[in-house]
């Protein structure tokens, strides 16, 4: 196994951490943005194999990362479970709503969402196929939580009221929508293992505003079923878990829940996420994306405290949260150059 990201995976303790970046094919880069324009819009993109798996690989090309990531989003799935979804443009993304169990019950059987996912798959085919031999094939979904605030507020929210909203008064309706994404999300991502991918991530981008029981509840315990469900569909496949800006509740959520690395967040010190989450496994992170944007000798030396802070155990090198259409794509090379000496 010489897949270094792979071998971070199981444990291992590399010279150089192995390092890709979250959203690494995306509007920062202008091979992005004209295969956007020639698939017409984003989601088009999404559901084109061949463009999908072309933006897949512009950043492999470009900057020879150690990872790709498949070109999807998490709302895909809600879509394939028969949510309306669209992109307004400058706005982000708009759906349905789901507001009781009925809207729960309407939704598709998890046995029909590979018609509308079936593209997605195409697209890991072709990948599996043509990325360079060292490079680790990274498939993902979001976690339940997150893909149910989505469907029931019908957009993105800073605090996600909709959500604690309907958990804190229709908890049966809440439930049921959490269990419907949990079961369909193992069907799914063990659809992508099947076509190909290497690694799965589980994206929980509002994982943070779960607090306290809920965090338990809602947080841990989709993502423990998930992973429990797909490392017996798929022995040894590795699993990254991204609790984003969790807190506190990084500490102990790789052994909670069976995954074998825990994304993290800038909201907390890469020598804090050493202490008390590498000690126990693979931590992959945290760099703040905004120094894409600034750059400079500051870009530098937080690139060399991130790999410092992180160099006495395993670690995947990564930023805390995707990087932004404005980074300049000169400063990615930047930091490769300085993770990789
Ligand atoms: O990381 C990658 O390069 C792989 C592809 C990927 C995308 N979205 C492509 C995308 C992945 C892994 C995602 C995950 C995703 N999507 C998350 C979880 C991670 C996170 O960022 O917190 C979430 C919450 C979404 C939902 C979503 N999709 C939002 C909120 C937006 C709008 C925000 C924005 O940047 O405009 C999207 C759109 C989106 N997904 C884009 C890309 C490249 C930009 C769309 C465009 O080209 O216009």
């Amino acid at each position: 196994m010489t897949k270094t990201i792979l071998r971070a995976l199981k444990g291992e303790t590399l010279p150089t951490p192995p390092i890709w970046m979250m959203r690494q094919a995306g509007r920062y880069l202008p091979e992005y943005r004209a295969t956007r324009a020639q698939a017409g819009d984003f989601l088009s993109l999404c559901y084109n194999p061949e463009l999908a798996a072309e933006v897949t690989l512009q950043p492999i090309r470009r900057y020879g990362f150690d990872a790709a990531i498949l070109f999807a989003d998490i709302l895909l799935l809600p879509q394939a479970l028969g949510a309306e979804l669209w992109f307004a443009t400058g706005e982000g993304p708009r759906m349905s709503t789901i507001t009781d169990m009925a809207g729960v019950e309407a939704l598709k059987p998890k046995e029909e969402i590979h018609e509308t996912l079936s593209p997605v798959y195409e697209t890991c085919r072709i990948l599996a196929r043509e990325l360079p031999k060292e490079t680790t094939f990274i498939g993902f979904a979001g976690a339940p939580w997150t893909v149910a605030t989505y469907m029931i507020a019908g957009r993105g929210s800073p605090d996600q009221a909709a959500a604690h909203r309907l958990k804190d008064t229709d908890r049966p309706a809440f439930t049921a929508l959490i269990d419907r994404i949990t079961e369909a999300t193992v069907d799914y991502l063990s659809k992508q293992v099947e076509a190909g991918v290497e690694v799965v991530k589980i994206f929980d981008s509002w994982a943070g505003s779960l607090k306290g029981q809920d965090f338990d509840d809602f947080a841990v315990e989709p993502a423990r079923r998930i992973i429990a469900e797909l490392k017996a569909r798929h022995p040894g496949l590795p699993i990254i878990a991204f609790p984003r800006e969790a807190g506190d509740g990084y500490i102990g959520f790789a052994e909670k829940t069976g995954a074998d690395c825990v994304a993290i967040d800038n909201s907390v010190t890469p020598e804090w996420a050493a202490e008390h989450v590498q000690s126990t496994g693979c931590v992959q992170g945290n760099l703040d994306p905004s120094y894409m944007v600034t750059g400079g000798e500051e870009l530098v030396k937080a690139t060399r405290r991130v790999v410092d802070a992180f160099s006495g155990g395993p670690h995947i090198f990564n930023l805390g949260h995707g990087i932004t259409p404005e980074a300049d794509p000169d400063n990615v090379t930047r930091m490769i150059e300085a993770v990789r000496g």
